[in-house]
Parts: structure tokens; sequence; C-alpha cells
């Protein structure tokens, strides 16, 4: 067939007459399409001299007309043209056929045209077994799926059916070799199969081609399993709550609801919301639901529950002049993470320690340390703060620190001077028994001495005391006071905090008295640490760091 393969020029005028005629002595072949207007030439001869006549042949010539105007056409489609050529209104299948004109010169010469009428391709009909579709009208299928792609329309003659396909980023290719097929099944459908599809069906009488290109997804679901956590943001201190389910495509949605309740946090294709303090409390639950198209039905979720931390810490420490001691702060059921500082507040509130060769500090995980080498005399005295903070909340624990006098003093010096003092203790402590003045004079002559430990418990002592009766200031009153109601119970308190003073002088002397030691600074810690709890956000530490 000679239209079998159009040239491109030809295709470019689609809808145009295609009046294509093929020499073939005095025969020519003219092709056109229904409802189209068409004319047929009369054999090549441009200047008409003769009395033209059109014959239709069939089983036998009709007259169809004739260049002699008395002689009328056979239907008012048909018309001439230069006084020569035919010209067909309006072209339908039955036009079709062999047309015969005849120029009537001196002798009547014969020419014949053969006139083919073509129609079509119409609607082309593309049907894409898929998975589902997307709302704007997109198919997607799921990877592995089967897929049977089928394209159909009509045309006369009928139609080639070709199918195309064009993977993103490249261009159009045939799909299989010269597949003219008009079904045919995708098994397991792959993502290098995501593209657009094009179904073309050529009518290869006219060239006319019809095209129907439909957009197929192949989705995946997530291969991993739904991880999600909270973390702080450096800094600014707000609460970042994260989503992840990778391996799919697309992206999966997010959705972060409070727990319980539901309140809806935020819904994202990144699975990332931003929470600052106002919306966090202690204990709260963030649940993330991931979905996904290709997904389970249900989809995918995950809960995380945020807490502010928990602190444990030494109340008390001592560090020897010219040591070193480390201090210890451990975070506990923070969620996230706590960021854990140290703060002094010595003579300035709240100074954070920042790290250099007196102060070594290393973390842990939540565990943080601070080392404080060689312990001077006067200045590595006082509290040292552990803070932790995240998010939800901040918890911060003191340590007081001691100093002790140096190595040289303790040893068997030590220990007799303290069994001396212990003995001492315990006769005083009959003595006031018997004499609470004693106990007061005693008091004031210990303080009378330069004797830094001594003077810091009694004072806390007193502080104490006077919290209670704050009606008492001077000390006259005082003096009466003591003097008055102590007996009993007040005797044995002021007989074990000598104790415990003696203890604290000369203490750390041996082995055996470790564990004394210890019981003791916890005690110590905790009364010389109560006025500062009731001020703090947590009562409960003091218990809580023993
Ligand atoms: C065919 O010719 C008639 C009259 O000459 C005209 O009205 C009509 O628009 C033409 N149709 C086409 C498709 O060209
Ligand atoms: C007409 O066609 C004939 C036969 O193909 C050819 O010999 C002749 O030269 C043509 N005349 C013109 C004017 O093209
Ligand atoms: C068509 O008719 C003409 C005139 O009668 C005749 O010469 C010619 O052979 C016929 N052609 C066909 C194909 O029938
Ligand atoms: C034209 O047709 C009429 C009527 O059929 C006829 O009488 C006349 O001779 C014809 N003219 C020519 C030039 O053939
Ligand atoms: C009619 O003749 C004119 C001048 O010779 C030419 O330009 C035109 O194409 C011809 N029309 C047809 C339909 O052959
Ligand atoms: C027209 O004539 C050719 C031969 O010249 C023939 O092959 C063809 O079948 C004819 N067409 C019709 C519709 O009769
Ligand atoms: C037609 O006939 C006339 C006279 O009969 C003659 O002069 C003329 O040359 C002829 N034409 C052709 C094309 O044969
Ligand atoms: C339809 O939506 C999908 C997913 O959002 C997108 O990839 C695709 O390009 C869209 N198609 C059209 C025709 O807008
Ligand atoms: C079909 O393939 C053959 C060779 O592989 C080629 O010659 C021919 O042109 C192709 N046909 C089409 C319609 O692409
Ligand atoms: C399909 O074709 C449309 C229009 O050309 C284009 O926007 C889209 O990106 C294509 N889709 C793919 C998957 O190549
Ligand atoms: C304190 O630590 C430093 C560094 O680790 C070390 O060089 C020094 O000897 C230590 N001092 C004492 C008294 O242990
Ligand atoms: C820190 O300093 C402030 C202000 O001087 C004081 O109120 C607070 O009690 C101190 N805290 C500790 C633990 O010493």
């Amino acid at each position: 067939m000679a239209a079998r393969a159009p040239e491109p020029q030809v295709l470019l005028c689609l809808g145009a007459l295609l009046a294509r005629w093929v020499a073939a002595g005095l025969e020519a072949v003219v092709i056109g399409e229904v409802h189209e207007n068409m004319t047929l030439p009369c054999g090549n001869i441009s200047e008409t001299r003769g009395l033209v006549t059109w014959y239709r042949n069939d089983s036998e010539p009709i007259f169809l007309l004739s260049s002699n105007s008395s002689r009328p056409p056979a239907k008012p489609r048909f018309s001439l043209v230069n006084a020569s050529s035919l010209h067909i209104e309006a072209l339908s299948l039955q036009d079709e056929g062999n047309y015969t004109c005849g120029e009537a010169l001196n002798e009547t010469r014969w020419f014949q045209v053969w006139l083919q009428v073509a129609s079509g391709p119409y609607q082309v009909e593309v049907n894409i077994s898929t998975t589902g579709v997307l709302p704007n009208g997109t198919l997607y299928t799921t990877r592995g799926s089967q897929v049977d792609f089928s394209c159909a329309s009509s045309s006369r003659p009928p139609p080639m059916i070709e199918w195309w396909f064009q993977a993103p980023d490249s261009k159009t290719e045939p799909f299989g070799n010269n597949l003219t097929a008009s079904c045919f099944t995708l098994l397991l459908m792959s993502q290098n199969l995501q593209g657009n599809y094009t179904c073309l069906a050529k009518n290869l009488l006219s060239g006319r081609r019809r095209s129907v290109t439909t957009e197929l997804l192949v989705y995946a679901p997530p291969l991993s399993d739904l991880e999600c956590w909270a973390e702080m943001l450096p800094r600014l201190f707000l609460l970042q709550l994260t989503c992840r389910w990778d391996g799919g495509y697309p992206d999966p949605n997010f959705l972060w609801t409070e727990e319980p309740g539901g309140v809806v946090v935020g819904t994202s294709k990144l699975g990332v919301e931003m929470l600052n303090r106002s919306q966090l409390s202690d204990g709260k639950k963030f649940k993330c639901v991931g979905s996904h198209i290709a997904g389970p039905e249900s989809g995918a979720s995950c809960v995380v529950q945020i807490r502010s931390p928990s602190l444990l810490s030494e109340p008390m420490k001592t560090c020897f002049v010219g040591g070193n001691v480390t201090l210890t702060c451990l975070v506990s059921g923070a969620y996230p993470s706590a960021k854990i500082l140290w703060l002094r507040n010595l003579t300035q509130p709240e100074v954070v320690v920042q790290p250099s060769s007196h102060y070594v500090i290393s973390q842990k995980g939540q565990s943080s340390t601070l080392t404080i080498q060689n312990c001077s005399q006067d200045l590595d005295e006082g509290y040292y703060v552990c803070r932790a903070e995240n998010p939800v909340g901040v918890r911060e624990v003191a340590t007081w620190l001691s100093k002790k006098f140096s190595l040289e003093h303790r040893g068997i010096v030590g220990t007799i001077v303290s069994l001396l003092l212990l003995g001492l203790a315990i006769v005083s402590g009959l003595l006031l028994y018997y004499s609470p003045v004693f106990c007061w004079k005693l008091g004031n002559t210990i303080r009378g001495q330069d004797m830094g430990d001594v003077m810091v418990l009694v004072d806390e002592e007193e502080e104490a005391e006077e919290e209670e009766n704050a009606a008492e200031e001077e000390e006259e009153e005082e003096k009466k006071r003591r003097r008055k109601p102590m007996r009993g119970r007040p005797h044995r308190a002021c007989i074990a905090i000598l104790v415990v003073v003696n203890f604290e002088r000369k203490g750390g002397g041996g082995e055996r008295y470790r564990n004394i030691n210890d019981e003791r600074e916890s005690l110590i810690g905790c009364l010389l640490h109560a006025p500062y709890w009731d001020r703090a956000r947590n009562p409960g530490m003091c218990s809580e760091g023993n």
C-alpha cells in the first residue's frame, strides 16, 4: 500500500485535504476523508480545451456532470472546478470508487481516478487495570503487581494500534518492537515502568492518528518500620517530634496527635512537628500515625512519651586542699535527653562552670561529672548546682562542697583527736543533759574560736530554729529560750550535732570511718539543703538525692 508509511509532512496536514494521487499511466488514486470536500482532477491537463464529462464506474458508467451547462449534475454535491475537476462536497463512504472523466477534443481522451475514502480513527479507548485512581485522575499501581493494558479505536480501514512508553525525563519509545497489538500485560511492575503510556491509533490510509496518553505511577509501600522520637532543638529549647517511615514511594503522610484525646498536633509529609514549652507537660504522650497509599489500610503508628529529667547527686562532698574531687550528677527519666549544666553559686548566683584545667566536665550519656582539680582553700568551697533541662522541665540539685585540711592532718593523730573529741562530746552531752546553760555556753565557746566548719553547722542549726520562731530576734531572748526549754530531745540533738562536728573536723581519717562519714554527710547535706529545696521546684529531690 502506498499510504502505509505516511511521510511526516503529510502527517502535519491532518484534517486538510489528503489529495494524493499516484500517476500510473492515466490512472490516479485520490484519498479523501469522510465529511471532507474533495476535488478530483481530470488528468494532469492544466488547460482545458474540450468538453469534460464525469462518470462513475460501477457495473456500468453513471453520468455525474458535464461542462456542457445545459446538462445539470446528477447531484448538487457535484460541481466542476476550473471547468475540468470534479468537486465533491462532504464525502461519504459510498463515494469510494472509480471515476472517469472524458475530454472531448478531436477525439475523446479518458482519465480514471480511484477515490478512496478513509474515516477515523475516532475515540481511542484505553483501559489499564490498576490498583487505583488518584483524586486528580492519575492512575497508580503497586510495585510487583500485574497490569493489563488494552486499547481500542474504530476507523476505516481498521486502525493500526501502537503502544508507546515514556519514562520521566526520557524520550518516548515504542513499547516493545513493532508492537501493534492492542492488548498486553505487564507482570511484576517496577519503578522503571512508571511513566506515560501512550496508545496510538493510526489510519494507514489517511495517515490520520489519534492517541491517548495515560500516566501510570508505580507506588511502593514503605519497607521499614515506622519510627518516631522526640528531640530537643539546641538553644531554642523547642521540642521536635520526628516520625520516619522510609523506603516507600511516594512519601507517606504523618499525623501527630496528643494522647489521649487525639488533639491534632499537625499533619505533614515530613513527619516533623515543633512544640514549644507551653504545649508540653511531664508524662504527656504523642502519637504518630503514618499512612501510605500503597501501605496497610490502617497505617502504622508509634507513641512517644515525654518526661522531665530527674536528678541524682551527692548532697555533700569534701575536697582536700590540693586534691581532686569529682561531683557526679545522674539524670534519669528525661525524654528527650536533657542538657546538663554545672553552675556555681558562690559569690555570683548561677554562674555556669566552664571547663578548664581546674574544672574538668565530662558527660557520658545522661551522667555528668565535674572534677575540680587541685582544690584551693578558699575558692572552691560552696554550692555546685547540677541543672538538667529538656523542653519538658528543668531540675536542679545542689551539692555542698566543703574543703578539708590537707592530707598530713589525717591519720593516727586525727583519729586520736577524733576519739578525744568524741569523748568530750559525750561528756558534754551528759553535762548538758543536766545543765542546759552549759550547752549554750559551750556553743558560744566553740564559736568564739576560729573553726569554720563548726560555725557553719551551728549557724545553720540556728537559722532553722529561727525560722521556726520568727519572733525571737534579740540574743538575750535567745539565751532565755535556750536556757529554759532545752531538755530531753533538744539536748540530744545538740550532742548529735557536736559528734557530727567532731567527725566533720577530723573525718576521713581512715577506711573504717568511710561509711559513717557518708551517712553523716548525707544527714548534714539534707539539713543544709532543706531551705534551698523549699525554694527549689522539686522539694522531694533531697531524699531522691540520697
Ligand atoms: C465544502 O464546500 C462547501 C461549499 O463549497 C463549503 O461550504 C464547506 O465549508 C466545505 N467543507 C469543508 C470541510 O471544507
Ligand atoms: C500528463 O501525464 C502524461 C502521462 O503521465 C505525461 O506524459 C504528460 O507530460 C503530462 N502532462 C503534463 C502537462 O504534466
Ligand atoms: C469506466 O468507464 C469507462 C467509460 O465507460 C470505461 O472506459 C472504463 O474501462 C471503465 N473502467 C472501469 C474500471 O470499469
Ligand atoms: C450540450 O448539451 C445539449 C443537450 O444535451 C446538446 O444539445 C448540445 O449539443 C451540447 N453541446 C455540446 C457542445 O456538446
Ligand atoms: C484552477 O485553476 C487555477 C489557475 O490555473 C489554479 O490555480 C487552481 O489550483 C485550480 N483549481 C483546482 C481545484 O484545480
Ligand atoms: C478501481 O479500479 C481499479 C483498477 O483500475 C480496481 O483495482 C479497483 O478495485 C476499482 N475500485 C472499485 C471500488 O471498484
Ligand atoms: C483537431 O482537428 C482540427 C481540424 O479538424 C485540426 O486542425 C487540429 O489540429 C486537431 N487537433 C488535434 C489536437 O489533433
Ligand atoms: C496527580 O497527582 C500525583 C500525585 O500527587 C502527581 O504525581 C501527578 O503528577 C498528578 N497528575 C496530574 C495530571 O496532575
Ligand atoms: C517493524 O520492524 C521491522 C524490522 O524490525 C522494520 O523494518 C519495520 O519498519 C517496523 N515497522 C514499524 C511499523 O515500525
Ligand atoms: C507524563 O506527561 C505529562 C505531560 O507531558 C508530564 O507532565 C508528566 O510528568 C509525565 N509523567 C511521567 C511519569 O513521565
Ligand atoms: C588530680 O588530677 C590530675 C589530672 O587527672 C592529676 O594529674 C593529679 O595528680 C590529681 N591530683 C591528685 C592529688 O590526685
Ligand atoms: C544562689 O544564689 C542566690 C542569690 O545569691 C541565692 O538566693 C540562692 O540561695 C543560692 N543558691 C545556692 C544553692 O546557694
